[in-house]
């Protein structure tokens, strides 16, 4: 095969690379402005002061309170700390015992919850979600019992990109007076994530989905909702999140959230008509296929298929060696192809369910990008086929 002229990078649901003017924001705040945001002398304040900065702007995106926002280290502690944290506090005040949350969390929810169950004897409803890995929120209504200390169901879906109807769970879940949870990491800087449309106590966001840097996070937690912390330590972060807070980082997700909620909307209109051309192309041209996750309730960025008979791991290998970076939900054990659990609680058989792939759109793409991955994919998949 030959190689593509320039490399196309496709996996901006894996990460995405930080805008230059969010590198720019935050880099008073490694060496100039360094001090401790916990020390009273004036370094300590200074950087204080930044990090009080960045708490409004995310608050004013989230549609809370300044004080109602916690920097954690990443997505997955934002989701660790909502959890466990809401869990612990209902243990503590022996509220209940009983947490809901659907089949196809990421691991940092799903591993959550089922160490809370194995762990620390909690009770768990996993409600199923349909073919396009939706929710239907009556299925969440009739799973609440009168322990029920959590719901936790995620925005948008890492490996499909299946939107869940979160505002109408958030309904539900007020009526009976349950805080509900929800892992936004693939959500932020793509949909309204205004907290009180949505109807959460609880919502997790990770910078580095959103042209941000790695390694921090937000976890949103409704003023009255009880937490115990999931880490001891310090009083930092109003005591819900021990440790030196990491101000660049902070400032980084700041300014990333501020900047793409500035362009979200008209961004999304340009990714989806990529993204529609791109799937709709691949379902032409590409027989045995089948796109993954719902039709229309997607994210805008978001193209994710199922080929029978093909290994998704072999496919993205071989889109890497075109210069065209995607990933495949199925992970390979000891080279066993082993079936993606999210296409497996859609129903997927087997056959169908080793052979994910994920296709995520990003700012610098365009329609020549997806022209080439149009012309290179059929090729790849008739050749792995034979
Ligand atoms: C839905 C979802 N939740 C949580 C995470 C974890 O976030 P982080 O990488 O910041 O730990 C990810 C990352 O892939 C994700 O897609």
């Amino acid at each position: 095969m030959e190689p593509t002229r320039h490399r196309i990078y496709m996996d901006h649901s894996a990460t995405t690379p930080v805008d230059p003017r969010v590198v720019e924001a935050m880099r008073p705040y490694w060496s100039e402005v360094f001090g401790n945001t916990s020390s009273a002398h004036a370094w300590g304040q200074e950087a204080a002061a930044a990090l009080e900065r960045a708490r409004e702007t995310v608050a004013e995106v989230l549609g809370c309170r300044p004080s109602e926002v916690v920097f954690t280290g990443s997505g997955t502690e934002a989701d660790n700390l909502a959890i466990r944290g809401v869990a612990w506090a209902a243990r503590k005040a022996e509220r209940g015992n009983h947490v809901v949350t659907i089949p196809i969390e990421h691991h940092a929810v799903g591993h959550t919850v089922e160490q809370l169950r194995d762990l620390f004897g909690f009770e768990v409803t996993v409600v199923p979600v349909d073919e396009h890995g939706r929710v239907d929120p009556d299925d969440v209504r009739r799973a609440i019992r009168a322990d029920t200390v959590l719901v936790t169901v995620m925005t948008a879906n890492n490996e499909v990109g299946t939107v869940q109807p979160i505002a109408e769970i958030g309904a539900i879940c007020r009526e009976f007076g349950v805080p509900l949870h929800t892992d936004a990491v693939q959500a932020a800087g793509r949909l309204d994530l205004n907290v009180d449309r949505l109807g959460v106590d609880l919502l997790s966001i990770s910078a580095h989905k959103f042209y941000g840097p790695k390694g921090v996070g937000v976890l949103y937690v409704r003023r009255g909702v009880d937490l115990v912390p999931a880490l001891t330590g310090g009083g930092h972060e109003r005591g819900r999140r021990p440790g030196t807070v990491n101000v660049a980082g902070a400032v980084g997700l700041a300014e990333a959230l501020r900047l793409a909620e500035e362009i979200r909307e008209e961004e999304n209109v340009r990714l989806q008509m990529l993204r529609d051309r791109l799937i709709e192309r691949v379902l032409e041209s590409i027989p045995d296929v089948r796109l993954t996750g719902h039709p229309t309730e997607r994210l805008a960025h978001h193209a994710s298929f199922a080929f029978r008979g093909v290994e998704g791991a072999s496919v993205v290998v071989q889109l890497d060696l075109e210069g065209i970076a995607a990933s495949s939900g199925a992970a390979c054990a000891e080279g066993e192809p082993e079936p993606s659990g999210v296409l497996t609680a859609m129903g997927f058989p087997p056959e169908w369910a080793v052979g994910a792939l994920r296709l995520t759109l990003g700012r610098d793409n365009t329609e020549a990008d997806v022209d080439t991955v149009l012309e290179v994919l059929p090729r790849i998949i008739a050749h792995l086929r034979q």
